[in-house]
């Protein structure tokens, strides 16, 4: 059984003592519950000349369940890809992380491919202190207890959650840096969930999560993979739009928006989802479009029709090369220092150091 603690922003005191409580501590670093206010965010997307709503709404309970089912699917290949990384580089990853860190997972999901960089990391001795951050509560409660009971035989390694967003993260650092140790923290980003942002967002919530560290003054580096295949024909497969469990994937935010406005105006009859692939950005994107023209109320007073075809933007896939990922990089103050492949060079992951 997983606890869920409020912490305060300004300190880092838990409000329930976990000494007394099985399983796992997960605190709340939550600024707003509402996670964003999600509603609000859905609002001023639609109310843009280029319509978009937040990815966010492909992240609830159903969505990761949805998510999961993907990455099982044959031809999404982007996790076997990390898989095959994972299992031959665990080590010489480990070997680059410091002795003694902690390491904040951010977007950590089902824990799968953890689980394997903490056991290399539990062969060599070294001791952390893991943080799994998500906006999934239901992913921490889930998947969290699992992996403290796979590591209970290693007194070095101490697992926690984040419930909350990667910005909530970064207030949540600057403001606590006694709860992270003082200890270098490596920064875990896998999945490609770098590349669900666009490049300058990535690089300004990296360069968000530097200053924090800085603040809290402790060291900071990013562990990120990221995807770089350009085969459209794999894309196309895997991003298919059209049937499959990528189909369910995509479409959930449409449920999500008609459960956060209790209406039925996001039904599955009138609208369709689109994918294209920027091959300047190296980027796959995902689009709703309404059949018919819609009219959506967005206050007492006020309304925004999204008309027949019209695209609203919800998701990114960057399909980034090492050049690209070099920029993302730079930009937010870090450099390539190691970089992991698989052996068709179409998935790294990156160790970027200041
Ligand atoms: C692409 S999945 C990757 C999951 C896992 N890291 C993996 O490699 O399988 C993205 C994960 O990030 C979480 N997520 C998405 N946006 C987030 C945000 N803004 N803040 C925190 N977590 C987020 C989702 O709930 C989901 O678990």
């Amino acid at each position: 059984m997983s606890t869920i603690c409020a912490v305060t922003q300004s300190s880092s005191a838990l409000l329930l003592d976990p000494r007394h409580l099985r399983g796992p501590v997960i605190r709340d670093i939550r600024k707003s519950v509402e996670l964003l206010d999600l509603r609000s965010c859905v609002l001023s997307g639609l109310s843009q000349p280029r319509k978009a709503i937040p990815s966010l709404l492909l992240w609830d309970e159903q969505g990761l369940e949805n998510f999961n089912e993907w990455t099982r699917c044959p031809h999404y290949y982007p996790k076997s890809k990390e898989i095959e990384i994972l299992e031959t580089c665990n080590d010489k990853i480990a070997a680059a992380m410091p002795h003694k860190s902690s390491i904040v997972e951010l977007g950590c999901g089902n824990l799968h491919k953890t689980s394997v960089i903490l056991s290399a990391l539990a062969k060599q001795k070294k001791e952390v202190h893991y943080y799994a951050l998500d906006v999934s509560q239901s992913a921490l409660l889930n998947n969290l207890q699992a992996l403290q009971e796979e590591f209970k035989c290693f007194p070095k390694i101490s697992i926690s959650g984040l419930l909350g967003t990667y910005d909530d993260c970064v207030d949540w650092i600057s403001n606590n840096d006694a709860t992270l140790h003082a200890l270098p923290v490596t920064f875990l980003w896998v999945g490609n969930s770098v590349a669900n942002l666009s490049k300058s967002e990535a690089s300004n919530l990296m360069a968000g999560f530097r200053q924090a560290c800085s603040v809290a003054r402790i060291d900071c580096r990013f562990l990120v993979s990221a995807d770089a295949c350009a085969d459209e024909g794999k894309l196309t497969k895997a991003y298919n739009p059209e049937s499959g469990s990528s189909r369910t994937f995509l479409r959930h935010g449409l449920n999500h928006v008609n459960r956060l406005f209790n209406t039925d105006l996001f039904d599955g009859a009138t609208w369709n989802c689109t994918v294209e692939y920027d091959r300047e950005e190296n980027e796959v994107l995902a689009f709703y479009f309404p059949v018919i023209d819609v009219t959506f109320p967005i206050d007492d007073t006020g309304s925004v029709t999204v008309h027949q075809g019209e695209h609203i933007f919800f998701f990114r896939s960057g399909k980034w090369n090492q050049e690209q990922m070099g920029t993302v990089a730079r930009q937010s103050g870090f450099q390539v220092s190691r970089v992991w492949r698989d052996l068709d060079e179409e998935y790294g992951f990156y160790f970027l150091t200041p």
